[in-house]
């Protein structure tokens, strides 16, 4: 049925019930690890807002959100490395125990970049949760707390994920054919 609703250049990867289900694990995975205690997601926009508002629903430890928009100066689908902060935290993070909400890490250079400098504000705890990881593709070290799933080097959209700014609202991630 699924099939019907995909644009003949869109192949689904992972489904929307693979995704639900493992959004589901990770919520009880992230919650054992705060034990009980408040956890401030950082969500960098705009693909990580996606997972980010499903993510929170299933953590049973006390959550608060803040968005982050950053943009990397490169060309097409490359990042260079050179990271700008297009849109700043409303709140400060000292002291608290920040996670990370990430779409994907890819050559793993923007989130290096926000990485340290959220360090520079001295949360009590930083990590880093992501729905997608293409780890083949890494190009800067980069630790991945928490992970949804490894995917092959593949350009992927929906569930945050856009290209050229569409596809962002699928609710399931398909590879685009970009020859098609
Ligand atoms: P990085 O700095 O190379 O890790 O770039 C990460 C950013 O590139 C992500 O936050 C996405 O916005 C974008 N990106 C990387 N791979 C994909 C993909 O397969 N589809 C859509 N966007 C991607
Ligand atoms: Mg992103």
């Amino acid at each position: 049925m699924e099939e019907n609703r995909v644009s003949e250049k869109i192949r689904i990867l992972i489904s929307e019930d693979e995704i639900e289900k493992r959004i589901c694990e990770m919520g009880k995975e992230i919650s054992e690890f705060y034990q009980g205690e408040p956890v401030h997601l950082v969500s960098v926009l705009k693909g990580g807002v996606f997972f980010t508002c499903e993510l929170a629903k299933r953590l049973s430890v006390p959550v608060s959100i803040d968005f982050m928009s950053v943009s990397s100066y490169g060309n097409g689908t490359k990042s260079s490395g050179v990271v700008k902060v297009v849109k700043d935290l409303d709140e400060a993070i000292e002291g608290k125990h920040v996670l990370v909400v990430e779409d994907i890490v890819d050559s793993g250079r923007t989130l290096s970049y926000l990485l340290d400098n959220l360090k520079s504000r001295k949360p009590k705890s930083l990590h880093l949760c992501t729905l997608l990881d293409k780890p083949d593709r890494r190009v800067t070290d980069v630790q991945v707390d928490f992970t949804g799933f490894a995917i092959p080097d593949e350009f992927v959209v929906g569930y945050g994920l856009d290209y050229m700014q569409h596809y962002r609202n699928l609710p399931y991630i398909g590879i685009v054919d970009l020859d098609a």
